[in-house]
């Protein structure tokens, strides 16, 4: 026997949400984003699966990148924030990755280096103020790059602030630096879209697009589901009722307290806590389905348990399975009611859940 709680992983809906990318953009090559284990769904196995499939990997930094190569990935891999130490530059040439620049440092050091690589994507902060260097410094950058000859291609690339905003005027103003930037140097491949802006925004025409969180069927939008985009759920976590009791009217439940019955109850607590993951802030709405009957939680999360009042599903017994967030119980749900955002969610799932996979 073994504690019943495991995420489900579904990469065929993976490859599935890759592949809508690539429809939506029909003239641009994709990166499958698969930093921060594949945004908790194992980057081993995903990019293990897609490795046929796929333009390129994305992740955010060496050693990431280098766990891809030792379980024997060989699509090209960009490391979306460059390298952290001058070090890094010549395992780059090594293992075939291709490296973001973004400020003098990284310039200096790539070009101190010596080393050769397939592909440089040269980052414009277009208005984000994160990482990139500002317009008006831009120029520089590209002639040193665009005359080195240890370099196969040079790819301007931006990243947006607010795609997932459709109201905000930062998407606009953010495409008309890069495409003023662009027209001197026209002659570039360019990268700028996010999941947010494949899905709902007009690119520029062609180059790299860099889909992340829908890859693994997550919607970007607040107001627009998964489902009416036609993504598909990757991640389906699931746990069993391991304990059952009957409450009196009045009576508490679970730590502090915090979930007083409404009459006669019936409590069910399941196997998943914030131990594994789930948010401790899910408030006392956050949707579960029990043997596919929607429900919600009752009282605080513990760190290995939840509670759920399953006074109106009165056939409730132990064993029975509790979707916690994935098919028919999307993750963007449960994070609305836990103050954070799906990315978080599936991101910081420990390793204590089982993953099984399926094709
Ligand atoms: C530079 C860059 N590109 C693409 C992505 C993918 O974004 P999303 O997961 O919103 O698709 C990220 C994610 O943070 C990123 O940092």
């Amino acid at each position: 026997m073994a504690r019943p709680l495991t995420a489900h992983i579904n990469l065929a809906a993976i490859k599935h949400n890759y592949d809508l990318a690539k429809k939506l953009q029909p003239n641009a090559k994709a990166f499958a984003v698969v930093k921060a284990n594949a945004y908790g769904h194992g980057a081993v196995q995903v990019a293990q699966y897609l490795d046929d499939s796929v333009d390129a990997f994305a992740v955010a930094a060496i050693e990431e990148a280098l766990e891809l190569r030792e379980a024997n990935v060989t699509s090209p891999i960009l490391l979306l924030e460059g390298v952290f130490e001058a070090s890094e530059w010549q395992v780059c040439e090594d293992y075939d990755f291709w490296v973001a620049i973004e400020n003098e440092i990284q310039l200096e050091g790539f070009l101190s280096s010596g080393v050769k690589l397939g592909k440089v994507f040269l980052k414009l902060d277009s208005g984000m103020h994160r990482l990139g260097v500002q317009p008006s410094a831009i120029a520089p950058y590209v002639t040193q790059l665009k005359s080195c000859e240890r370099i196969g291609e040079l790819v301007l690339m931006t990243h947006f602030s607010s795609a997932d905003d459709l109201n905000s005027p930062a998407t606009h103003e953010q495409l008309d630096v890069f495409k003023q930037t662009h027209d001197a140097f026209s002659e570039l491949e360019v990268s700028v879209a996010n999941s947010a802006a494949i899905l709902k925004w007009a690119l520029p025409e062609g180059g790299w697009i860099r889909p992340g969180i829908m890859l693994y069927g997550i919607s970007p939008f607040d107001e627009i589901s998964a489902q009416s985009l036609g993504l598909k759920p990757a991640m389906t976590l699931t746990s069993q009722v391991i304990s059952l009791r009957d409450i009196a009217d009045g009576e508490a439940v679970g730590y502090a307290r915090a979930y007083v019955a409404k009459g006669q109850s019936k409590i069910a607590t399941v196997a998943v806590g914030y131990g594994d993951g789930y948010p401790r802030m899910a408030d006392h709405q956050t949707p579960v389905l029990v043997k596919q009957n929607p429900c919600c939680i009752s009282g605080r999360v513990s760190m290995d348990m939840i509670t759920l009042d399953v006074t109106s599903l009165p056939q409730t017994q132990v064993g029975d399975e509790v979707i916690l967030w994935g098919e028919g119980n999307p993750v963007e749900k449960v994070a609305a009611h836990s103050s954070t955002i799906a990315y978080e969610l599936v991101t910081r799932m420990t390793g204590r859940a089982k993953r099984q996979y399926h094709k």
